[in-house]
C-alpha cells in the first residue's frame, strides 16, 4: 500500500487552522519547500481546497475536522478501522470477509474508487464527507438480503431525526434525499457464500460539508451527474442546529446500523414498510421506472413487505423489484 503519511501529516497541521509556510512545514517534516509544494498538489488532487498566499503559506479554504480512530473506537462496540486513503471501503471489506468478524467496520477520509450501483462512480473527496462500510454475515442467507438497503435507509434517517435533523427523505431503493437532491447513497454488496449464509457488505456515503467546485476549478464535484446536497446545508436550514461533528455522527451511524441489522435478522421487514413509506420522497408523486428494456410511468405508492416499489398506472397498482430498476422524478412530463 502506498505511504500517504506525509500528506496526512500536512493535512493534520493545516486542519489546525491558519497559514502554514512551506518553510515551516518543510522543517517539521524534514524536506524541502519544493517537496512540500508537490505534496500540496497531491492533497489538492484528493479534492481538498488548499490555497497559498505569497509570504504567508498554505491555508485550507474551509475548516476541516479529521476523523479520529481512537475516539471512534471508544464510541463503538465493534472492530473498526480508519483507513484514511483507500480505493473503496466496500471493496476493502469484501476482500477480507474470511478474516473479519461480522459487524466489522471500515471508514475512510478519501476513496480513489468509490462506487455506487452498477459500477457508477461515488465522488469521494478527502475529509468533507463520510464513507463507511460494515461487514455483516447474514445466517438467513441471500433471500433475506433483499430489502436490506431499505431498512438501512430508514435507520439512518431516523438516527438523523433523533438529532433534530428533519426533512431527509428516501428514494427507492438506496438513496437519501433532501429537497429533491441526493444527500447519501447506500450500496449493499455480497461476496461468495459461506454455506447458506450470505456475506454482506453495506456501504454508505453521506455528503457532509462537500462544496461545489468553482467554475475555474478542475475539482471533483463536477463529476456528479445529478443534483446533490450536503448535510451542512440541511442543518443550516434548521433553527438552532449545531454544526456536524464528523466523529460523533460516524459513531452514531455505526451503532444505529448494528442495532438495525440485529433487528432485521430477528424480525425481517416487519414494521419497516410503514416507517419507509412515511419517509418516501416520491410518495403520491409522478415518477417513472427505468428498466433495461422499457420505462413505465405512474404515481409512486410506497413499498410492500418484499421491498418492491409500488407504482399506480392505468392497470392499477403493480409492484416492481430488482437491482436493474431506477426510479426517476417524472413531474416535468405532460
Ligand atoms: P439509481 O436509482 O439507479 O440508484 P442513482 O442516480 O441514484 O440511480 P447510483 O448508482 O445509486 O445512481 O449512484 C450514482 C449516482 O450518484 C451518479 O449519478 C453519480 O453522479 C451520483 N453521485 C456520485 N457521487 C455523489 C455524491 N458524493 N453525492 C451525490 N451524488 C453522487
Ligand atoms: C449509490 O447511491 O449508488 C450508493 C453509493 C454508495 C457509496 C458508498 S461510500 C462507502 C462505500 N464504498 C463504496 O465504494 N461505495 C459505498
Amino acid at each position: 500500500m502506498k505511504d500517504h503519511s506525509v500528506k496526512l501529516t500536512i493535512l493534520n497541521m493545516l486542519s489546525q487552522g491558519g497559514f502554514h509556510s512551506g518553510q515551516d512545514l518543510g522543517e517539521q517534516l524534514g524536506m524541502s519547500r519544493a517537496a512540500i509544494g508537490k505534496h500540496i498538489k497531491g492533497i489538492q488532487e484528493w479534492g481538498v481546497d488548499v490555497y497559498s498566499v505569497q509570504g504567508k503559506g498554505y491555508q485550507l479554504s474551509k475548516p476541516m475536522q479529521l476523523l479520529d480512530e481512537a475516539l471512534l473506537k471508544s464510541k463503538v462496540d465493534t472492530p473498526l478501522e480508519l483507513i484514511p486513503i483507500i480505493d473503496s471501503t466496500n471493496q476493502y471489506l469484501l476482500d477480507r470477509v474470511d478474516q473479519l468478524e461480522s459487524g466489522s467496520v471500515c471508514i475512510a477520509e478519501y476513496q480513489a474508487k468509490g462506487r455506487g450501483r452498477r459500477g457508477r462512480e461515488w465522488v469521494s473527496p478527502f475529509g468533507s464527507n463520510l464513507y463507511l462500510s460494515i461487514y455483516w454475515r447474514l445466517d438467513a442467507g441471500m433471500a433475506a438480503a433483499m430489502g436490506l438497503s431499505l431498512v438501512v435507509g430508514v435507520a439512518i434517517v431516523e438516527a438523523l431525526e433523533k438529532q433534530g435533523i428533519d426533512g431527509v427523505k428516501l428514494k427507492w431503493p438506496n438513496d437519501l434525499y433532501f429537497q429533491d437532491k441526493k444527500l447519501a447513497g447506500i450500496l449493499v454488496e455480497m461476496s461468495g457464500q459461506a454455506g447458506a449464509a450470505a456475506n454482506l457488505v453495506i456501504g454508505m456515503g453521506i455528503n457532509l460539508n462537500m462544496v461545489a467546485d468553482n467554475q475555474d476549478d478542475q475539482g471533483v464535484t463536477s463529476n456528479i451527474t445529478q443534483p446533490w446536497v450536503s448535510l451542512s446545508e440541511v442543518c443550516n436550514a434548521l433553527p438552532n442546529q449545531p454544526p456536524i461533528d464528523r466523529n460523533e455522527l460516524a459513531a452514531t451511524l455505526v451503532n444505529t446500523l448494528h442495532s438495525t441489522l440485529n433487528d432485521y435478522e430477528m424480525r425481517g421487514m416487519t414494521g419497516f414498510v410503514e416507517r419507509w413509506n412515511r419517509l418516501d420522497n416520491f410518495l403520491d408523486r409522478k415518477v417513472k421506472l427505468i428498466m433495461s428494456s422499457r420505462e413505465i410511468e405512474g404515481i409512486a405508492r410506497g413499498i410492500n413487505e418484499q421491498g418492491a416499489v409500488l407504482l399506480e398506472t392505468e392497470q392499477g397498482v403493480e409492484s416492481f423489484i430488482g437491482g436493474e430498476i431506477s426510479l426517476r422524478n417524472n413531474e416535468a412530463s405532460q
